[in-house]
């Protein structure tokens, strides 16, 4: 429940602030006033074990020391420059050429997820070969909100549609087939038309992708379907662009989930994680296409905060952290924990459609029943709710929960979160499938 000083907070500010929130915020109705490590705390003093990690963005937990002291450092010595030289970033440069797969030895630097995919995006324009003015994405991709990654996606917004360049492949959905098939017996056929309509193309010249789909529920791709698709934009000369916005900086249990799918993409983009939560993002790529003439014009990578010294700061310390710390081993031991008690809860709720994941990134589909797995944004919202009343904050999106707890937490904070979670579904579903049958 929201509580007194948090709902006359709120009040106060609904008669100025543009609706429009997230749904979580919307639903979630919370002042939160401090977070610590994987702990936040709101405004009656409430506390929340913090398994959205702010906006999947905090992977070493709410103000880690070292992150704070290195911000709080830079504060006082200098907040923008343009894209001048700063003493830490050529630091940065090399902690990022030891964290990220040879190939991709080349960086600029931004401020937002969406901000890098446009500079990506202008990269791939730049440099494509006379007649490849298509660019390929998948159904059900999220790239950020402005009107490049839109038009990815054929995301219109109000009346007016954006006729876009982009050609759309299947995902790799298969809970939601939309070719109505099994895997493995379909064979990976939507990797096959994926290779048909985008792959051998002449006239596409990258597909941008999430090689995990973030935003439409961590849909994770069977084996085939990347190695495949993979392969053929190689033969078939696109370019691989994998928005790592949300997975780059270690998620999946590897720096970039590219290399755990055995990808090697010409451009990453990396943003959430890089910084821990504070505005920076990374555009990663090989050499020869960064350096191009016809990519690097002059002040191509600047803009007014891309590379500005707190965010360098700030992605210094975390990188370090994680680094030093071997943090994305971590990722895997406690990813293996969670993917377990997570498979218990879909073993027993019938509303819990479908359990998925990768390291410490997890997605929770709710459906009405598990036979016409029509979706279930109203328990999602009430499983999201119940469990903030509990003490428990995870990412709400429509009928999906998700969950990306820091890296940092300890085993019996991450085991508690779960139970909580547990106990918010049984609350909503009136208790596991099987019980309630006998009962
Ligand atoms: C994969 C992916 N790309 C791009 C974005 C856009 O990032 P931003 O909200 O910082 O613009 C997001 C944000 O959630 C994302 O998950």
């Amino acid at each position: 429940m929201t509580g007194i000083r948090q709902a006359r907070q709120l009040e106060r500010e609904a008669r100025h602030l543009a609706p429009g929130a997230s749904e979580e915020t919307e639903h979630g109705r919370r002042v939160f006033a401090e977070g610590r490590g994987p702990v936040l705390t709101d405004l009656d003093g409430n506390q929340y074990l913090d398994f959205a990690a702010g906006t999947l963005t905090q992977s070493l937990g709410h103000g880690h020391p070292e992150v704070v002291e290195a911000l709080t450092a830079q504060a006082h010595k200098l907040w923008n420059v343009h894209d001048s030289a700063t003493p830490d970033r050529a630091e940065l440069l090399e902690l990022l050429a030891r964290l990220l797969p040879g190939h991709l030895d080349t960086y600029a630097f931004f401020s937002t997820g969406a901000e890098v995919v446009e500079a990506a995006l202008r990269v791939v324009q730049s440099t494509a070969a006379l007649g490849r003015n298509r660019i390929g994405a998948l159904r059900h991709g999220f790239h950020g909100k402005t009107m490049g990654a839109r038009m990815l996606v054929h995301w219109d917004v109000g009346h007016q549609s954006f006729s876009g360049n982009s050609v759309l492949g299947y995902a790799p959905y298969c809970y939601r087939c939309p070719l109505e098939l099994e895997y493995p017996s379909c064979g990976v056929r939507c990797a096959a038309l994926v290779e048909r309509h985008i792959a051998r193309k002449p006239n596409v010249s990258a597909l941008v992708f999430e090689p995990v789909l973030g935003a439409a529920g961590v849909v994770v791709p069977p084996p085939g379907y990347w190695e495949r698709v993979g392969e053929a934009c190689r033969e078939g000369g696109v370019l691989l662009v994998a928005d790592e916005v949300l997975t780059g900086g270690g998620r999946t249990g590897a720096f970039l989930a590219s290399e755990l799918l055995g990808l090697e993409p010409d451009l990453a983009m990396l943003a959430k994680g890089t910084a821990n939560g504070f505005p920076f993002a990374v555009l990663a790529g090989r050499s020869e296409l960064l350096r191009s003439p016809e990519a690097a014009t002059p002040g191509a990578y600047a803009s007014t905060y891309a590379g500005n010294p707190l965010g360098i700061a700030a992605a210094h310390a975390t990188l370090e952290v994680i680094e030093r710390d071997r943090l994305i081993e971590r990722v895997g031991t406690l990813g293996a924990r969670v993917g377990e008690r997570l498979a218990a809860l879909d073993e027993r709720f019938d509303q819990l459609g479908q359990v998925r994941g990768l390291g410490l990134l997890w997605g929770l589909e709710f459906v009405s029943d598990p036979g016409s797995r029509t979706p279930a944004p109203d328990i999602a919202r009430a499983v999201y709710t119940t469990a903030l009343d509990l003490g428990l904050r995870v990412a709400l999106g429509g009928h999906v929960l998700r969950l990306a707890p820091p890296f940092t937490i300890d085993e019996h904070l991450l085991d508690e979160g779960l139970t909580l979670l547990g106990e918010a579904i049984e609350r909503v579903t009136g208790g596991p499938t099987a019980e309630r049958v006998v009962a």
